[in-house]
């Protein structure tokens, strides 16, 4: 075989990365020629992925149940992946924070449109015994759907809506005591912090405090906030970002809550929630009122924040 001056380039330069690590190139050479072909098994962890799913009962739509869980949380870690990208960006413009949250969009919207597969996709007589072997466990307790929220905006548009205002320039740590999410987590009958609640908080309250603080000048309101001020052109940034806004705090909340609906509602009184919640009071987006970026809706779209599509839920 003769050695090309591809060939004798490739190896020149591999001899000065080895030679600035104080490494010997032969002995990587070596490494290479013992070396195992990769495999597409072994690349993505495929066997691993498929030993994930452990139903805790017979029933064969807990499978199901388990693996969209676990699709979701997949694509909340690619979301994830982009919010790090864009909160760490030095210097960050525009095109490239537009370019990301059309990726954040694509992501929701696959979760959006493939949810019927949580609404029709079990049958709902088996869902309503295994999920009695799941308790107190709940979505709500999905740590990295909140992330989500703490890297899109000031962690005061968190807070519960009437405590907004007087908590607006409290250390995090008071706003945090005042969390939306913590009134979705109130037992029924007797007002107390659910069992799913306080496990959640035990493990993530650090994290989410230290994640406020970390992005409290790099989530995206802040930092559209910033590019405003430098003059920078957001036009096609701000429709992303109310894109961003519908798809998390609206379109996701109404598939995810038809799936409630469908599953715990039976006339006259609901079944109840795995978490112990008051979820009629709670999911539907027009009684939090979750809302990213303020400035780009007016007040009237803010006083309609969710309400047609719940009353056409409610009506099928
Ligand atoms: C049959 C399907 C589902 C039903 C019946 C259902 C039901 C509920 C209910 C009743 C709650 C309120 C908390 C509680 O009491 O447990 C909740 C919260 C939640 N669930 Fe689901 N869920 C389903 C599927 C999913 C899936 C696939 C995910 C994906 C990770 C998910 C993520 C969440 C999240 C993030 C919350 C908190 C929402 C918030 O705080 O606004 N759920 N779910």
């Amino acid at each position: 075989m003769s050695i090309t001056p591809e060939i004798e380039k490739r190896l020149s330069l591999l001899q000065e990365k080895y030679e600035a690590m104080g490494q010997d190139m032969v002995s990587y050479l070596d490494g290479l020629l013992h070396a195992d072909f990769l495999t597409y098994w072994d690349y993505i962890h495929l066997d691993t992925l498929l030993s994930l799913q452990s139903p805790k009962t017979p029933f064969p739509d807990e499978e199901i149940f388990i693996m969209y869980h676990q699709i979701t949380e997949l694509y909340f870690k690619l979301v994830l992946h982009e919010c790090k990208q864009i909160a760490e960006k030095q210097p960050l413009n525009a095109e490239f924070f537009t370019a990301r949250i059309k990726r954040i969009n694509s992501y929701f919207e696959a979760l959006i449109k493939s949810f019927d597969i949580m609404v029709d996709g079990m049958e709902k007589e088996q869902f309503l015994q295994f999920r009695m072997s799941l308790l107190p466990a709940s979505g709500f307790q999905s740590g990295q759907y909140r992330m989500i929220e703490i890297y899109s905006t000031d962690f005061i548009n968190l807070v519960a809506k009437d405590k907004r205002e007087e908590l607006a320039t409290a250390p995090i740590e008071d706003q945090f005591e005042f969390i939306y999410w913590k009134f979705g987590a109130t037992e029924l009958s007797t007002g107390k912090k659910t069992l799913t609640l306080k496990q959640f908080e035990k493990k993530y309250h650090k994290t989410f405090i230290e994640l406020a603080k970390a992005t409290a000048q790099h989530n995206f309101n802040a930092l559209l906030q910033l590019m405003r001020y430098e003059g920078q052109s957001t036009a096609a940034l701000e429709n992303e970002l109310r894109q961003l806004d519908v798809n998390v705090n609206v379109n996701w909340p109404r598939v995810h809550y038809k799936s409630a609906h469908r599953y715990l509602e039976r006339k006259p009184e609901e079944i109840k929630a795995t978490g112990g919640t008051n979820w009629q009071k709670y999911l539907p987006p027009r009684f939090q009122k979750r809302i990213f970026f303020p400035s780009l809706w007016t007040a009237e779209e803010e006083e309609n924040w969710g309400k047609s599509w719940v009353e056409s839920v409610l009506r099928s």
